[in-house]
């Protein structure tokens, strides 16, 4: 099969998938370090997710009050439903400081306070003293700090010469005998197929936020790593926890920033109240996102909802004043106008919550290493491989991140991953012989999809999948609703055998890439909501309304998942780290979650 195609070979230490803000920090961390690094995206760098990214990122510098990393690291791991690894979590929160100052240098033009120093506002979930009061915490560039780190990561990773791949698809990992040896892609302008062999390849390809049909994701997001890690016969972890952003824009899904509340914005039900003080009387609209997004469903469930089929919720930010609306959030008051027609100085913008965040994903250990459950040993680390941020499950974010965490782990992360790559890699190392059978049953299955002839178009299996998705693995869940989605699910994913695709060719061949991406997606939404129905409990992002309480003693632990040819699931399990790297911080033992 390989000899039909014309296979261009290249060699290199390491090759990133994926040019999000997680992947440009590995990029520039490798290559700086001696790496000969390579960098393949089916995007071009800058239009990767992470230029969506609003709100900031967390870091403990205390320039807006005091702070602590202890602090921010027991904020994660409550937020996380005590599903989070503490040790993972320690590092993260430890190391969030001098990622910060490193961007800085790197020149990310963050807002300033008046004395000059990076700004800080107020995020959910992020406290001080353990919970007493609100930490202003999360470093913001007004409302567009994706995109100034994507940007300067981009710039980084040039001036370290990283070689760009660029509008590259990445088609399945080239494994041998367990070892990561390489990854195959396809130039989608030429047509031309690309073997890349590395000593280590690094999956930071994103979430799969495109499983369903509302998401503040780009249509981008299709979680590749994520499925060619199951092809791979290697599992994916806690899958079923999906993060709803409390403020989509009704209708067109597109993020309101979290910021918007940190800066004082609040929602109001069909009544005008400011429902919040209800549900989180102490943190009110800056409770974590998995207690507003219900709070908001339940008022919607329970009548007031605004609008004229009282379907949403208004979120204010009239009384901020014109002046802290553009210099704060200026992006936001843009997407308003545009897709909501929405003047935000003069009326509330209607919004939703809406799919933002996979917390589940490809499991590793802290430092950036594929880790799966061999021979009884949870941790056992697949050689060659490595996931950083939304595609990987490290776990910092157990059952539910908090605001501002994503942009932390993926610079964090991708940064430990250019230190441990650069510990285990010898630069120039030769690499093992492969023969050109190795890569047929992925070129067999690439060729299989491009001359498909069945009757179901893409765009229709795609719509299956997202609206049963939507229904039936939604912000609060019951067993019997999921396994009606369950079934209807797997009825998708067999229909995917009879995908027509009508576009033979190799050069720019978009029908062929929403095909792959769909498999793709197909893959991952079997372990979402099988995995979903599969846990008897509700924490974090998880919320049944049929087993209604947190069960530590049967589900404190992380879900492992492979999904065969025919779509079935299989489980398995990992324990969650409960301990810590040092003694400067304690295990956070479970409790009730007051807000
Ligand atoms: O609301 C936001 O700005 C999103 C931030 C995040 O998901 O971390």
């Amino acid at each position: 099969m390989a000899q039909k195609f014309k296979i261009i070979e290249h060699t290199y230490d390491v090759v990133i998938v994926g040019a999000g803000g997680a992947g440009l920090r590995a990029a520039l961390g490798m290559a700086a370090a001696g790496l000969s690094t390579a960098c393949i995206t089916k995007v071009f760098p800058t239009r990767s997710h992470t230029v969506a990214a609003q709100g900031g990122m967390s870091a403990s510098l205390g320039n807006m009050g005091t702070d602590s990393w202890q602090w921010h690291m027991y904020d994660t791991i409550k937020g996380s439903d005590w599903l989070g690894d503490q040790d993972a979590i320690e590092y993260m929160c430890r190391e969030a400081v001098p990622a910060v100052i490193e961007l800085e240098h790197y020149g990310v033009p963050f807002s300033r306070t008046e004395e000059g120093k990076i700004y800080q506002r107020p995020f959910g979930g992020m406290t001080t003293n353990f919970g007493e009061g609100i930490a202003q915490r999360t470093c913001a560039a007004a409302d567009r700090t994706g995109h100034a780190i994507l940007h300067t990561l981009y710039q980084q990773s040039l001036k370290h010469r990283a070689e760009f791949f660029i509008e590259y698809f990445a088609i399945d990992l080239i494994m041998d005998a367990g070892i990561c040896r390489g990854v195959m892609a396809w130039d989608l302008a030429t047509g031309e197929m690309h073997r890349f062999r590395a000593h280590t390849v690094v999956l930071a390809t994103g979430g799969c936020g495109r499983a369903y049909f509302s998401a503040t994701s780009a249509h981008t997001c299709t979680g590749d790593g994520n499925a060619m890690v199951l092809r791979a016969g290697l599992p994916l972890q806690d899958m079923e926890f999906v993060q709803f952003h409390p403020t989509g824009i009704y209708g067109a899904g597109v993020l309101i920033t979290e910021g918007v509340r940190g800066e004082g914005g609040y929602l109001t039900n069909s009544e005008g109240e400011r429902f919040m003080e209800r549900y989180a009387p102490n943190a009110k609209d800056l409770a974590s996102r998995d207690v507003v997004s219900r709070s908001m469903t339940i008022e919607i469930n329970e009548g007031r909802g605004v609008g004229p089929n009282k379907d949403h919720i208004h979120l204010h930010l009239e009384h901020l004043g014109s002046e802290v609306i553009d210099e704060r959030l200026p992006g936001i008051s843009e997407s308003a106008e545009i897709f909501a027609g929405v003047d935000v100085n003069k009326a509330p913008i209607p919004v939703l919550p809406t799919v933002h965040y996979n917390m589940g994903g490809i499991p590793t250990n802290y430092h950036g290493e594929v880790v799966t459950l061999k021979d009884d040993d949870p941790d056992t680390v697949v050689p060659g491989l490595m996931a950083i941020g939304e595609a990987a499950c490290v776990s910092v974010h157990g059952a539910n991140r908090l605001g501002s965490n994503s942009l932390l782990d993926i610079v964090v992360f991708g940064r430990a991953a250019a230190i441990r790559a650069a510990e285990i890699i010898t630069p120039g190392a030769s690499h093992k012989a492969l023969l050109d059978e190795s890569i047929d049953p992925l070129m067999s299955r690439f060729d299989r999809l491009r001359n498909a002839s069945g009757n179901t178009s893409t765009a229709q299996i795609r719509d299956d999948m997202q609206r049963t998705m939507q229904k039936h693995a939604a912000v609060f869940r019951t067993g019997e609703s999921m396994q009606e989605g369950v079934e209807k699910m797997n009825q998708v994913f067999a229909s995917f055998d009879d995908i027509k695709i009508s576009d033979r060719g190799l050069i720019w061949n978009t029908d062929l890439v929403e095909a792959l991406e769909l498999e793709n997606l197909l893959l991952q939404a079997q372990t979402i909501i099988q995995g979903a129905l599969n846990r008897t409990e509700s924490r974090g992002g998880h919320a049944r309304e049929d087993f209604s309480e947190r069960d530590d003693e049967n589900w404190m632990k992380h879900t492992l998942a492979w999904v065969d040819d025919s779509g079935k699931v299989k489980f398995d399990y990992r324990p969650v780290h409960m301990y810590t790297l040092s003694d400067e911080c304690e295990v956070i033992p479970p409790k009730e979650r007051v807000y």
